[in-house]
């Protein structure tokens, strides 16, 4: 991958940032969910290069979509989540003016951050709220949003539910239990159908189909309940 120099010093600006403000806020945890919240970060990167492409972007889309992609989290140890988007806009915008960017590219830079905490909503079918947001939000920031909700899906959603469970002694039945239990493969199903633009509706499709063939190939593998506990237990009795 071909860096871009100055991607590269919002890159260090975005880390430095937000682990300096997770510490401050949780000394024991800070850094450990700082540097999660960072590779999200590059996860949201890599995801919104793959639709640039897939969706013919124009350059200048592009450039508000990858700025967008690294600053988009930025503020979450400063403030409460539902201001996160607010206030990762304001971060980046007084980023951008510093580093002399033209101020009608740094409007659109945080608007698309502000617009990528949307207010999805559980009851509502899928269909018509991709058509409302298709209607009223801008395509750069229907970009972003596919690429955030895109690392909810697949072997990053199953990595992010797997890994904690290593830390808290659970061993491999408990975490695919967990992981079969049909919260998680909703919860992804919910994001899959959420998303908007065409690129972003393939790569939510190929996801979800892997996360579907990983959990079945989990429950061929792992054997979830002792079949002997019962019998010992009558034994017992
Ligand atoms: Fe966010
Ligand atoms: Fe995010």
């Amino acid at each position: 991958m071909i860096i871009n120099p100055q991607h590269q010093k919002m890159a260090d600006y975005v880390r430095t940032y937000m682990l300096r403000n997770a510490q401050m806020g949780d000394p024991t945890n800070g850094t450990r969910r700082a540097t999660a919240r960072y590779w999200h970060s590059l996860n949201v990167y890599n995801n919104i290069n793959q639709i640039l492409d897939g969706e013919q972007a124009i350059d200048e889309e592009r450039e508000i979509c990858q700025i967008g992609a690294l600053f988009h989290d930025v503020d979450s140890y400063t403030v409460e989540h539902s201001y996160h988007a607010t206030r990762g806009a304001e971060t980046a915008a007084i980023f951008l003016k510093k580093e002399g960017y033209p101020a009608d590219l740094t409007v659109q830079v945080a608007q698309a951050i502000r617009q990528h905490d949307h207010d999805f909503d559980d009851e509502q079918p899928a269909t018509e709220q991709i058509a409302e947001m298709r209607a009223t939000l801008p395509r750069v920031s229907l970009m972003l949003l596919d690429a955030d909700l895109l690392d909810k899906i697949g072997v990053s959603n199953i990595m992010a539910a797997a890994l904690p469970m290593g830390r808290t002694d659970k061993q491999a039945y408990e975490a695919a239990r967990e992981l079969t239990s049909g919260w998680p493969l909703e919860r992804a199903r919910f994001w899959r159908d959420l998303l908007t633009t065409t690129t972003g509706r393939t790569m939510g499709e190929q996801r979800f189909d892997f996360y579907c063939q990983f959990l079945e190939q989990l429950k061929t593998e792992i054997v979830m309940s002792d079949p002997f506990a019962q019998v010992a237990e009558a034994a017992s009795v």
